[in-house]
């Protein structure tokens, strides 16, 4: 495999994917430095709602980054840290549990109240099949994971399964303008194959949460703009956080190794101020759980009924016909 490719989302191969980011586990927090940024923004929007928090959940909680947050704003609820790679879930542990000697100081010195009292789960599970009960969580956060989930209308309803009513989705994921440069260069050497995500528009997301039964979704975008010394940096960092994707049929050999030079060399005309710019666009959005998941005939487990507009016509005609 080469270092360089960034999963096409289309028919992604999760068992590929939980590789790919269990090997990362040790180098992710290094590389990470937009996945805090953004993590800190999660947290700010957080601090501006007043929710009464019992139950949480982490969605893709990686090595923990936002959960560490969220153990910090919601001291007494449960948290449950949510990954499907164990190795990132232990390097999470780490992170976020209390060290031996650290608690049993804290335990001797502090008051009972003042000690930590999150109780925190490390849950070893797939964002599609989450081991939560219907209606039992009263927040869901997942930051920077669902660019990795080729199904997100199934993923959101699955969310939506395991919010009580009126509970609150707060999640980020990455917009269409997300390493542009690269995805250009790309194109440039090696036209024929996709190398680079196409990633889903805030729209696309927004409507994908209505299917799934959230209400009053609220979205916006952010843009940052790493910079590096050499485009091959912009690669490194995509693997050290495993941000590749392992394609059986990708060409390898020596025509591999020439297109691979060939996009690096069209990485350089993107140089700007002596930099390579890696730019990345976050998308922002939260949701409800709405109260009532409608059930009835031809509806979908979400509540929605599909109709066509001819229907759709015929019985609102019907219905104001005096
Ligand atoms: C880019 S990392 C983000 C980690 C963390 N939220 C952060 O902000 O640093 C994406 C994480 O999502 C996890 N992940 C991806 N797809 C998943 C799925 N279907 N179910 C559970 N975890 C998943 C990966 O293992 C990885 O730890």
């Amino acid at each position: 495999m080469k270092p360089t490719d960034f999963t096409p989302l289309e028919g992604v191969n999760r068992k590929h994917l939980q590789q790919h980011f269990s090997q990362a586990a040790p180098s992710y927090d290094e590389a990470a430095i937009l996945q805090k940024t953004v993590a800190e923004r999660v947290e700010e929007r957080l601090q501006l709602t007043k929710l009464d928090i019992k139950h949480l959940a982490d969605i893709g909680a990686g090595t923990g980054l936002l959960t560490e947050k969220l153990q910090r704003l919601y001291p007494q609820a449960h948290l449950y840290a949510v990954d499907f790679s164990l190795p990132m879930l232990q390097t999470a542990r780490q992170r976020l549990e209390p060290k031996g000697m650290a608690r049993s100081v804290l335990k001797n010195w502090l008051p009972h109240t003042l000690l930590p009292q999150t109780r925190l789960h490390l849950v070893n599970a797939d964002a599609y099949q989450l081991p939560f009960a219907d209606g039992s969580l009263d927040l869901l956060t997942s930051n920077l994971m669902l660019q990795w989930c080729d199904d997100l209308d199934s993923v959101f309803r699955e969310f939506r399964r395991v919010l009580r009513p009126n509970g609150m989705l707060m999640f980020t994921s990455f917009g269409p303008d997300t390493l542009k440069e690269l995805r250009r260069a790309w194109h440039q050497a090696d036209p024929e194959q996709t190398h680079v995500n196409h990633f889903i528009d805030m729209h696309d997301l927004g409507d994908a949460l209505i299917r799934a039964g959230f209400g009053q979704p609220v979205m916006d975008v952010e843009h940052f703009t790493l910079t590096y010394d050499q485009p091959m940096g912009v690669l490194r960092d995509l693997k050290a956080i495993g941000a590749t994707h392992a394609a059986a049929n990708r060409s390898r050999g020596l025509m591999g190794k020439a297109r691979f030079q060939a996009m690096l060399n069209a990485y350089e005309q993107a140089r700007h101020d002596s930099k390579i710019p890696a730019t990345y666009e976050v998308v922002h959005g939260h949701a409800w759980a709405s109260r009532e998941i409608l059930k009835g005939p031809n509806r979908d487990r979400s509540g929605l009924v599909e109709i066509s507009l001819e229907t759709f016509a015929k019985q609102t005609q019907q219905k104001h016909r005096p």
